[in-house]
């Protein structure tokens, strides 16, 4: 790889971060020029969380040549938040370092306190330690930030949505679907008026990788997946016209990864979309990809509104304890099932990225093979059979 600095890489232990630090080691980077800030859960510190992570990988066959997995493992140096300005502040003047942030509670049900207090909390830590470490005019190391955010800062916006599209100022609650997609908004606010060097990528909603299946989680398109494989909704809630922006995760993490290899100027204040734009699958392919895999027919469709209908507050009263449970997750997830009238435009992604690296590989291509890799694992819980 090209570039001669060092990666931080914030939630490194997370989807996208571990993905990132996945795609690195295939290119041949090695560990010590990686650091991974991770905070500390149940008794565990950073490098234990980071051990689990390559103990996933190499129960789900997602990792090549595992003798050398120790090495680059240990190689990485894990360290909690608070040690993120230290670790900044002590790389030497003129040293190349990206920070790819990705840490962010990505819960669609969060409070928009919660949602400033952790994503926008998170985003300020970050541009503080970086300006930090290099004071206006004094010695520092060169730092640049990749900011991972979301296609879904769009909010309740149809139409086609450019990613070079200017900040036009105050958008209020009611212009996103939930407190996440404005608390990544906000975020990304921040960055913009920070002053450091930036790019921002707006992945849309990322699935396992193309070539495997694999996925550290299963979420979102699979949350629902699975509802419907427990023969709890006779019906799946999406218009049969609508399209899912979905991308795999391999796809955005080499996006990551070829943006750490770019030069500062071919990205430096400039905002890309990681989706598959015009390209993207309706729903029912994406049903019919999982009913192949599992052995069942895809559901009859309604239309989105009869949900509404179901969720308004007599019938959701007359519901028993679990529907009322499915149909409020089924209502969290519809912004994300399909939406009709609306295209992310990937214009700005291929053109810095080149077209090889910005276009997403099409669902049809590896559709299969995502619910194939879930049906064999049972969602995670067995090893994969692959190498
Ligand atoms: N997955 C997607 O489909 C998708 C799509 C578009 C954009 N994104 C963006 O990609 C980024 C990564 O998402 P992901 O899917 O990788 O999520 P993830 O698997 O839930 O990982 C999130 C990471 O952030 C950390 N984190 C969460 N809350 C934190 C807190 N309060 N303090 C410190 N660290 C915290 C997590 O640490 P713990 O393990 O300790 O909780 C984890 O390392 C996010 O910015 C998200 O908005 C994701």
């Amino acid at each position: 790889m090209a570039f001669p600095g060092s990666i931080i890489i914030t939630g490194a232990n997370g989807f996208i971060g571990s993905e990132v630090l996945r795609c690195l080691r295939d290119r041949g980077v090695p560990g010590s020029r990686i650091v991974a800030v991770v905070r500390e859960k149940h008794a565990m510190d950073p490098r234990q969380r980071m051990d689990q992570v390559f103990s996933r990988w190499v129960r789900a066959g997602a990792v090549r040549q595992v003798a050398s997995l120790a090495e680059f493992g240990d190689g990485i140096r894990c360290v909690t938040w608070v040690d993120l300005r230290e670790v900044l502040a002590s790389q030497a003047a003129g040293h190349p370092v990206v920070i790819v942030h990705c840490a962010a509670d990505t819960a669609f049900d969060m409070t928009l306190a919660e949602g400033r207090r952790i994503n926008v909390g998170l985003t300020a830590k970050v541009i503080e330690a970086v300006i930090g470490a290099t004071p206006a005019g004094g010695p520092g190391p060169d730092c640049r930030v990749i900011h991972v955010s979301t296609a879904f800062v769009a909010g309740k916006r149809r139409g086609f949505i450019r990613e070079d599209e200017p900040d036009n100022g105050e958008r209020g609650s009611s212009s996103f679907n939930n407190a996440y997609e404005q608390s990544k908004w906000e975020a990304e606010r921040l960055v913009r008026a920070s002053g450091i060097p930036w790019t921002i990528v707006r992945p849309s909603i990322v699935v396992g990788d193309s070539r495997s299946g694999f996925t550290l989680h299963f979420r979102v398109v699979y949350s629902v997946i699975r509802l419907w494989l427990r023969d709890v909704v006779p019906r799946a809630p999406v218009a049969r016209d609508a399209r899912i922006d979905i991308v795999p995760s391999d796809f955005v993490a080499s996006a990551i990864v070829r943006l750490c290899e770019l030069p500062v100027g071919a990205s430096a204040g400039k905002t890309l979309h990681l989706c598959s734009g015009a390209d993207a699958p309706g729903p029912v392919d994406v049903m019919a990809a999982a009913g192949r895999a599992f052995g069942r027919k895809p559901l009859p469709l309604s239309p989105p509104w009869v949900l509404r209908i179901l969720l308004s507050r007599p019938v959701l009263a007359m519901s028993g304890h679990s529907m009322r449970e499915i149909l409020t997750t089924l209502a969290w997830h519809v912004p994300y099932l399909g939406s009709r009238g609306r295209v992310f435009d990937t214009a700005v992604a291929r053109e810095v990225l080149g077209e090889s690296h910005g276009t997403s590989p099409g669902f049809k291509d590896y559709g299969d093979r995502l619910f194939d890799y879930c049906a064999k694992t049972s969602w995670g819980h067995k090893c994969s059979t692959s190498t």
